[in-house]
């Protein structure tokens, strides 16, 4: 039974995640914003006996993509063939449980992309532009804003996008850029004229207005809302849905040779491809039919493209349905850092799969409590350790196993029969039937992470009747009772082997596994004391889950800790230059070369080495801060090192330091001693 349908029941279910683009794998952030509260949402309706399909595939059009295949020497087919392949594993494994899984390089997508743009073609739904835009003579291409850099016209970032300005994140057009440069030839572009075909989004207004902000007032999350009612008070703009570009879905009109559809364009249009491809002749009435509900699961900035442009194009089509919902989700941090693949700041789900074999559930369970349904959240590893640790062990895990460790010690793994339902169990069965539908509820209205809660519940009511009738104590002294007891804890296990699937599909099966359960329980059947028969036997009992070390999580923040100070690396420039000096000044500065003859530690100071050095006059004795860095210092004997002769002497650590030693500082902070290229004369000038 379905709980909120407030004015329709609905026959079927066509079910949407986000296209991820095959430039990248998959990271937590993916997972919690889309793909985890999405397979939630299905496995649920599916439990509910409901008609589900839920569509996934890889978005493999788009500039990033060709970039990335240029900037790697291959083609763009190559980058999102490897990527589709890990993507697709990695969804499998963790469980992401779609009905089909395709990508939008199939001929088939292209194939319904290119008939989608040509029907509205055809029916005069265009409106056709030609604009100026850039272009590379000597690679005779239009180039996408991507394509070209410049210095940002607000901070003077010298590497800015035709699109953005990373520095300062202010967002550009690519006339804004000064000194503008193709990426492909490194020239400077030139304006060309071009045509391209436009959607008249401002003239869907009206009808946009209606549907979105009156008639799904209250039904969308308010974020989703928030962002579509100042987009459309902003007045909509026509949006162009073909590019200059030779990767994508050609434009199939006569005459268009390096156009192809903007990928904003061709990706929405493969959720209708891949139902194509998965049902064949019967995809129409997943698409078609006013009896079934749409739901697009998206990250936020998604958003637009979903509730406005996806739903003027199947406006314009005119045969289709729209989404009921579009349950966006915000973003998730990692460790306090917005997550970001250029940067690395991820924990990429293929490697998790590795690096935790077996823990699927683990990662969707702190994935789920942690969503960022609301507004922004944060994954942190400990906590991580702590939602493992504290609930699906101590909580969920307990219970089941101490249920099932006792009926093999007190019944030989055989559900004993129950005497009469005392005031206890019939408290304890109330609160049991009144959890599906609370879930369900939350379930249905996308608040996952309060569905969740309920869920886990259920094993806290279990754990309290426990605790409550201590049956390892009971049973020395009432034995009728204690059967009952065990009775109903076995009957709270089978009813945690319901509620959990949709979120902990992997500990639902081997609940089930070791209850004999089989698959027929079904969501319906959630809230009864009487789901297991008398006598039935159980399975010896296995952990459902185990502790998770600090050893493991430190591992973790290690690693996370090596990507900071390797992107600090790769962020790092030359130091401003300092202020000009006259050559007199420079003058002023005797700088020599001497040979080392001794090299030692200056004790009791980590930090410091005591060179003597022969500096052709006779010998003087420099202390310099580098010892780090020169473990071995003997073996610097016999070396020549630059060094400032008239610097006024000062003591270190009670040696007198008759000069300074020149070293260079890499961009790690080593310390690195200038050494002239040859052999020379000691004493020596430099300049
Ligand atoms: O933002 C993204 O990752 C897009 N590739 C999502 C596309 S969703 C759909 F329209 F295909
Ligand atoms: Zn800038």
């Amino acid at each position: 039974m379905i709980y909120s349908e407030k004015d329709k029941k609905f026959k079927r279910y066509t079910v949407t995640s986000a296209l991820p683009y095959a430039n990248g794998p998959v990271h937590i952030g993916h997972l919690a914003g889309v793909y985890v509260p999405a397979d939630i949402y299905v496995r649920y309706l599916r439990s509910q006996g409901e008609e589900v399909m839920f569509i996934g595939g890889s978005d493999e059009h788009g500039v990033p993509i060709t970039i990335k295949a240029r900037r790697e020497g291959v083609t763009p087919q190559d980058i999102v063939d490897r990527y589709h392949g890990i993507i697709k594993e990695s969804f499998k494994e963790l469980g992401i449980s779609f009905d089909i899984y395709s990508r939008t390089s199939s001929p088939e997508h292209h194939k319904t992309a290119a008939e989608f743009f040509k029907k509205l073609y055809e029916e005069g739904k265009f409106v056709e532009k030609t604009s100026m835009q850039y272009y590379d003579e000597e690679a005779h291409q239009f180039l996408a804003d991507r394509y070209i850099t410049g210095t940002c016209p607000h901070c003077g970032n010298e590497h800015a996008y035709g699109d953005q300005c990373e520095a300062c994140g202010t967002s550009l057009n690519a006339t804004d850029l000064i000194n503008p440069k193709s990426a492909l030839s490194g020239n400077p572009p030139v304006m060309k004229e071009t045509k391209h075909w436009y959607l008249p989004l401002n003239e869907d207004e009206p009808w946009l207005r209606q549907w979105i902000l009156e008639d799904h007032k209250g039904d969308w999350k308010t974020n989703v809302y928030g962002q579509c009612k100042s987009w459309i008070d902003a007045g909509l703009q026509p949006r162009a849905v073909t590019r200059d570009l030779d990767w994508g879905v050609k434009v199939p009109l006569e005459g268009t040779d390096g156009k192809v559809l903007y990928v904003w364009f061709d990706a929405p249009i493969g959720y209708i491809s891949f139902t194509k491809q998965l049902k064949g002749d019967d995809w129409e009435k997943w698409w078609k039919d006013q009896d079934t509900k749409l739901v697009h699961f998206i990250g936020k900035d998604n958003i637009v493209f979903h509730c406005i442009i996806f739903p003027s194009m199947l406006h314009a089509d005119g045969s289709y349905i729209l989404p009921q919902n579009v349950p966006a989700n915000e973003f998730l941090n990692l460790e306090g850092d917005k997550i970001s693949t250029s940067r690395n700041w991820a924990v990429w789900l293929h490697e998790y799969l590795k690096e935790f074999p077996g823990k699927q559930d683990v990662l969707r369970y702190t994935l789920c409590s942690n969503a960022p349904e609301t507004k922004d959240n944060d994954f942190t590893w400990k906590d991580f350790q702590l939602k493992n640790n504290s609930e699906l062990v101590a909580i969920l895990g307990n219970f089941v196993n101490r249920t099932l460790v006792l009926t093999h010690k007190f019944y030989g793994g055989r559900v004993p029969v129950a005497g009469p339902w005392g005031e206890l169990e019939q408290e304890t069965i109330r609160e049991m039937a009144a959890i599906p539908e609370k879930v369900g509820r939350s379930i249905e209205s996308y608040r996952f992470r309060e569905a969740l809660a309920e869920m886990m519940n259920l094993a806290r009511v279990g754990n309290k009747y426990l605790t409550d009738t201590e049956p390892w104590k009971l049973i020395k002294s009432d034995s009728e009772r204690t059967a009952t007891v065990m009775n109903l804890s076995l009957q709270i296990c089978a009813n945690l082997a319901i509620l959990c699937e949709p979120f902990l599909p992997f500990t639902s099966a081997k609940i089930r596994r070791m209850m004999n359960l089989g698959a027929n329980l079904r969501w319906r059947d959630a809230g009864s004391a009487e789901l297991l028969a008398a006598n039935m036997l159980m399975e010896k009992p296995e952990l459902l889950f185990e502790q998770i070390d600090d050893a493991t999580i430190e591992h973790q923040v290690a690693k996370l800790l090596e990507t900071k100070k390797q992107n600090a690396l790769n962020a790092w420039m030359p130091a401003e230059v300092k202020p000009t000096v006259a050559f007199e000044d420079f003058g002023k500065m005797d700088i020599r070369v001497g040979t080392v003859l001794e090299c030692t530690k200056v004790p009791k100071a980590d930090k410091l080495l005591k060179f003597l050095i022969e500096d052709g006059m006779g010998t003087r004795t420099i202390v310099s801060g580098i010892a780090k860095f020169y473990p071995e210092p003997e073996k610097l004997v016999g070396m020549q090192v630059c060094f400032i002769a008239n610097f006024a002497p000062r003591k270190l650590k009670g040696v007198e330091s008759q000069g300074m030693i020149l070293s260079a500082e890499d961009k790690d902070g080593r310390l690195v001693l200038v050494t002239p290229s040859q052999l020379v004369t000691p004493g020596c000038n430099v300049g």
